[in-house]
């Protein structure tokens, strides 16, 4: 059985995902065998709760220990860039979280000038790759959920056109303060959540291009965003945890192929009644509606939500009282164990991964061409 030794930059939330999918990915040997974090004891803490061999101080630590054939990269957006560079300069295959780069200054600068900044370093990172041997995989979840790759499977069979493609990633908000920061995540709703479903649609739209023999390409996009909650008094937040400083908690992006067929991309920080992850595609002959979650493959009636304190039902629910929706399977469901398993794929057979480079560039480039059109109030063009 082929073995993967991986190191870890970064050891919190997207951190403790990936190890639960690593242990069920099928037909390979997975070797967790080191991490590193901001903070040598939260690294250390984390290789004992998952058993890693290894804790680093230092990134550098890490990238020199020949053991490891692929880095993780688990850390805050403003990060991966230069990480993936140092990775593969130290000979390392690179998965790398969503997004994939972003602009890090403030919320309040020019938005055309984001957009020109984060497709720039794209065009870098590029040709950087162009050079290397070591590969590049995008660690987008949504676009190997089951039920996605199953729009995918159908849309090949048939080889129907998507007239509409329409995707959501929704809750009530992160109340972690890097979530309220420009600065941390290069945006608010539309880049930590919209993000996902913004690349299940282009990615779906790629694979009907290649089914149809055609060449399909975004052309333009129309956004509206804004912090909403905003205007509520403090006694009237309720259940949204989202405190805004310079980003948005609602975004809505309309994007015009180049075959002039639309997506819909909505993200909002503001929306409870617990995550809402959903991918939908229309064509001339069918509906395909991926609810990755909720989905009612168990639903649950509890009258007393305290005697369910220690019991997971689903991320982000406010309550657990009344009937739920009951999350099964969620690493397989939510896409992550298939990630892990295309990419060691991809590493075992020289396989072009489903979600490499090619997706993540395009998917930045419509998340910062949405910022610019929601500032300008106007269509934004791309080249
Ligand atoms: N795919 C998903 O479902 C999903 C879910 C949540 C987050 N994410 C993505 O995962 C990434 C991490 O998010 P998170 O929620 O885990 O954040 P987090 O704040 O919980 O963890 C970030 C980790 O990175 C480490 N780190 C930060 N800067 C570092 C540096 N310079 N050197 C070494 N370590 C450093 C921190 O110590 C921490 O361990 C983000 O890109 C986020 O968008 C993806």
């Amino acid at each position: 059985m082929k073995r993967f030794s991986i190191g870890f930059i970064g050891s919190g939330f997207a951190a403790g995902l990936h190890v639960q999918a690593y242990s069920r990915v099928p037909g390979f040997d997975v070797n967790l065998h080191a991490v590193c974090a901001l903070e040598l004891q939260e690294a250390q803490a984390f290789a004992e709760k998952h058993g890693f061999t290894k804790a680093y101080a230092t990134v550098d630590e890490l990238l020199d220990d020949p053991e490891i054939d692929i880095i993780d990269i688990v850390t805050v957006p403003k990060e991966h860039v230069n990480m993936i560079i140092r990775a593969m300069e130290k000979g390392k295959h690179v998965i790398c979280e969503k997004p994939l780069n972003g602009y890090f200054g403030s919320g309040h600068d020019d938005k055309e000038h984001m957009y020109e900044s984060v497709v720039a370093e794209l065009d870098r990172l590029k040709a950087f790759l162009a050079t290397r041997k070591e590969r590049l995989f995008y660690a987008e979840n949504y676009v190997y959920a089951p039920s996605v790759q199953k729009i995918r499977e159908i849309i090949t069979a048939t080889g129907e056109k998507f007239l509409l493609l329409r995707g959501d990633e929704s809750h009530s908000g992160s109340h972690a303060p890097h979530a309220a920061q420009w600065s941390e995540n290069g945006g608010g709703s539309l880049i930590r959540q919209g993000c996902h479903p913004l690349s299940a649609l282009l990615y779906l739209k790629q694979a009907e291009a290649k089914r149809r023999g055609e060449h399909i390409t975004v052309t333009s996009v129309i956004c509206d965003s804004s912090y909403i909650a905003a205007t509520l008094r403090e006694d009237e937040r309720g259940s949204i945890l989202s405190r805004p400083f310079d980003v948005e908690d609602w975004a809505e992006t309309i994007i015009t192929f180049s075959d002039n067929t639309k997506a819909v991309v909505s993200s909002g920080d503001m929306i409870v009644g617990g995550v809402r992850n959903s991918v939908e595609a229309y064509t001339s002959n069918g509906c395909y509606e991926a609810n990755i979650a909720p989905n009612n493959a168990m639903m649950c009636y509890h009258s007393d939500a305290s005697a369910l304190d220690g019991v997971y039902l689903t991320e982000k629910v406010e309550t657990k009282a009344g009937w739920q929706y009951v999350f099964l399977n969620e690493e397989e469901m939510r896409g992550y164990v298939g990630q892990f398993e295309d990419f060691f794929i991809c590493l075992k057979t020289g396989k072009e991964p489903e979600s490499g480079f090619a997706l993540a560039y395009e998917t930045m480039q419509v998340l910062y061409a949405s910022y610019a059109s929601a500032s300008s109030g106007r269509r934004f063009f791309l080249e």
